[in-house]
């Protein structure tokens, strides 16, 4: 394709308007960003669960493996309270399941969440090519901040009404996160059921209200997905669960072949795991805790991480966050270059 007429292309400099939507978590990697930015796409690295050193190192290593444009994301801070019934009852509830595994009791850890503002300065610092965000509204004053080191930066909008928010704080483009994505839902306007509008009607609603560009996520999983988004009127196509499979995903074997058996009926929402809604496969842990009373997200993210790690390593996915689009059937190992060709072949000359 000829880049240089795609707007958002030429003013990132890369050759496909192909994005690795950030994975935060055991799924973020070096690797795997840096292999779709050499691709000719955009790699994006999910920050929001490393401390602000990992996130050096990991900043680092990028640079070490591709001189091409990349970008960071983060979660926005989220206002939470501890709730010590419900912490104690969550706590009793999650020690049934590290028996049987072998594990020692769940302890509270003395942090739930990494501190966002010294996440944010180590981005300022990095001043990648873009950073994104999600789960809120950045501020106008972040926002300019990194505008003036020469980042570019993306809120995810999961509705309209959101996407026209962050527009007015003045990002440059605005994630429409479709319902049929995989992992939490970026909506913080409304209820979950509010934030659940499907890729198809939610893009070129987007795009309609805002003049920024928009970079459609949700279900796009190969190359028909990526036209179909450019029909809807997207600058690019970001793609999460489909690069779950490429070779330099760095997650567990069982995580892999749930995903390689994953139907598109069976992944469901949740806030089992972390408190936050998302979108994974649905498994023992997630019926189990369908019904009971969660402490408030970031709190049970923090708590089931052992469990999460251990269950891993045991090769137990029952207990594992399966996070997974609706579109997962569509994902198959292969090369994180190989998707993004794959993905970008789609894309009709402009
Ligand atoms: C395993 C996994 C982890 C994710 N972590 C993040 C994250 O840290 N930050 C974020 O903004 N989005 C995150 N997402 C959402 C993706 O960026 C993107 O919106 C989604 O994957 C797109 O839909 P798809 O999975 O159908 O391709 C994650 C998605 C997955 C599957």
């Amino acid at each position: 394709m000829n880049a240089s007429r795609n707007p958002l292309c030429a003013r990132l400099g890369i050759e496909l308007p192909v994005v690795l939507a950030p994975l935060g978590g055991e799924s973020a990697s070096a690797a795997l960003v840096a292999a779709v930015s050499n691709a000719g796409g955009l790699g994006i690295l999910g920050a929001a669960y490393m401390t602000p050193a990992r996130m050096d190192e990991v900043l680092a290593e990028i640079r070490s493996l591709t001189d091409k444009p990349f970008g960071v994301n983060l979660f926005c801070p989220q206002e939470w309270k501890c709730d010590a019934a419900r912490e104690a009852a969550f706590v009793a509830q999650l020690s049934v399941y590290h028996a049987e595994l072998g594990m020692a009791a769940p302890q509270i850890p003395e942090r739930f969440e990494e501190d966002f503002e010294s996440q944010f300065d180590t981005v300022l610092k990095a001043a990648p090519a873009v950073f994104t965000f999600t789960f809120g509204d950045l501020g106008r004053d972040r926002i300019a901040a990194l505008q003036q080191r020469g980042t570019q930066v993306w809120g995810t909008a999961t509705q309209v009404r959101e996407a026209v928010h962050l527009a007015s704080l003045g990002v440059d483009g605005i994630v429409a996160q479709g319902a049929e994505a995989g992992a939490h839902r970026g909506t913080f306007l409304g209820s979950r059921d509010e934030g659940l509008v499907g890729t198809i009607a939610l893009v070129p609603q987007v795009v309609d209200a805002v003049k920024v560009p928009v970079v459609a996520a949700g279900g796009i999983a190969d190359a028909r997905g990526v036209g179909a988004v450019q029909a809807l009127g997207a600058s690019a196509a970001a793609a999460g669960t489909v690069f779950l499979l490429a070779d330099e995903c760095p997650i567990s074997s069982a995580y892999r072949e749930a995903l390689q058996q994953g139907q598109d009926h069976e992944t469901v929402m949740t806030r089992a795991f972390s408190g936050r809604w998302a979108r994974g496969l649905d498994n023992r842990f997630m019926r189990e805790f369908a019904a009971a009373e969660l402490p408030d997200f970031p709190i049970p993210n923090a708590l089931t991480r052992p469990l999460r790690q251990a269950a891993g390593k045991a090769g137990r996915a029952e207990f594992l966050s399966l996070w997974a689009g609706q579109a997962v059937a569509l994902s198959k190992r292969a090369p994180a270059a190989e998707i993004v060709k794959n993905l970008a072949a789609g894309w009709r000359d402009e």
